[in-house]
Formats: C-alpha cells, sequence, structure tokens
C-alpha cells in the first residue's frame, strides 16, 4: 500500500493541481490531499470552501484505482505524514524556479523525518505557468481563467466577488 501526501495551500485548486494529482495515480494507491491551514495568511477561500472544492473536481479526473482523500492540517508537514502512514510527499515543479524552494524544503522534511521520502512531479506543459496566486491576480484584474482552473473553481471565484 502506497500512500502519499499531496500537501498544498489550494486557494484555489488549479488544473495543475489536478494535473499532477493525475499523475500521482500512476505511482500510488492512494493520496491524500492536505491543505495547510496557515492563520497568518489571510485566504481567498476558507479551508471549508476548499475541501469541498476539492472533494467536487476530484471526482472528475482519472484516478485509475487510486483512492483520493482530501483532508486539512496544521502545524509540520512531516509530523502530519507520519501520523497518516504516508510514505512519500508529493510536490509539482513547474520550472527551474520552483526548484531551488522545493529542494530546500524536501531536505529540511528529509532531516525531520528520514522515512519519508519527497517525490517531484512535472505538470504538463500546458500547465508551466500556471499558479494559485496568479490565477487570482488575473481574476482580481477581470482576466478570463478559463483552462487554468475547473469550471466549478471559475465560478465559485465569480460568485464569492458578487457576494462581496
Ligand atoms: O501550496 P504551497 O503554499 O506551496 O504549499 C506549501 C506547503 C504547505 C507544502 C508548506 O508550506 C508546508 O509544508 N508547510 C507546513 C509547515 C512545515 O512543515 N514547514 C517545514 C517545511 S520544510
Amino acid at each position: 500500500m502506497r500512500r502519499a501526501i499531496y500537501p498544498g495551500s489550494f486557494d484555489p485548486v488549479t488544473n495543475g493541481h489536478l494535473d499532477i494529482i493525475e499523475r500521482g495515480c500512476k505511482l500510488f494507491d492512494e493520496i491524500i490531499i492536505a491543505i495547510l491551514v496557515n492563520p497568518d495568511k489571510q485566504p481567498f477561500f476558507s479551508i471549508e470552501e476548499r475541501r469541498q472544492m476539492l472533494e467536487e473536481v476530484l471526482k472528475t479526473i482519472q484516478r485509475r484505482n487510486c483512492v483520493l482523500r482530501v483532508d486539512d492540517f496544521e502545524g509540520l508537514l512531516v509530523h502530519y505524514a507520519v501520523a497518516q502512514e504516508a510514505n512519500a510527499i508529493v510536490r509539482g515543479i513547474r520550472a527551474i524556479s520552483d526548484y531551488e524552494y522545493e529542494l530546500q524544503m524536501a531536505l529540511m522534511n528529509r532531516r525531520l523525518e528520514p522515512s519519508i521520502e519527497t517525490v517531484f512531479m512535472m505538470p504538463a506543459e500546458t500547465y508551466s505557468y500556471v499558479s494559485s496566486r496568479l490565477v487570482k491576480e488575473v481574476f482580481q484584474l477581470g482576466g478570463e481563467l478559463d483552462g487554468l482552473v475547473p469550471p466549478l473553481v471559475d465560478a465559485r471565484m465569480k460568485e464569492k466577488v458578487k457576494k462581496g
């Protein structure tokens, strides 16, 4: 049984995240998509909203026989991973610019918990420039998000702004 944690802010989940999860399904029997609860950050979506959107959009991807679970966590990622009896942490790397930070995190996590491996995965080139941060910026400045996020996320972002 190979279980991986795919951690992140997922504020919001993008098509790039989903691409990584689909690819991860080729390697793991179970992936826990773990949303970081970060009290220092002012998020666009609450944890509950992010969780609910993830659960919905995960129904649309090719998961093979892989079990997908959505959860949230606080504190050290490796403590959470051990508590979940995971073998690995999955992170997406889009470009060399991601690599330095990701390598630092992976090595720190290995030092803290040598039993957990970090697996870097590359998304499809189409998503190599997609990030939650840019998605929010484009949205807030009136740009279209077609193809960058699932339609449900696009709709939820629009609803949120309407509600104010
Ligand atoms: O989607 P993000 O914001 O790039 O995800 C970053 C995340 C959640 C993977 C990272 O901030 C994290 O693991 N935070 C948990 C706290 C922790 O374990 N810190 C030490 C990491 S070396």
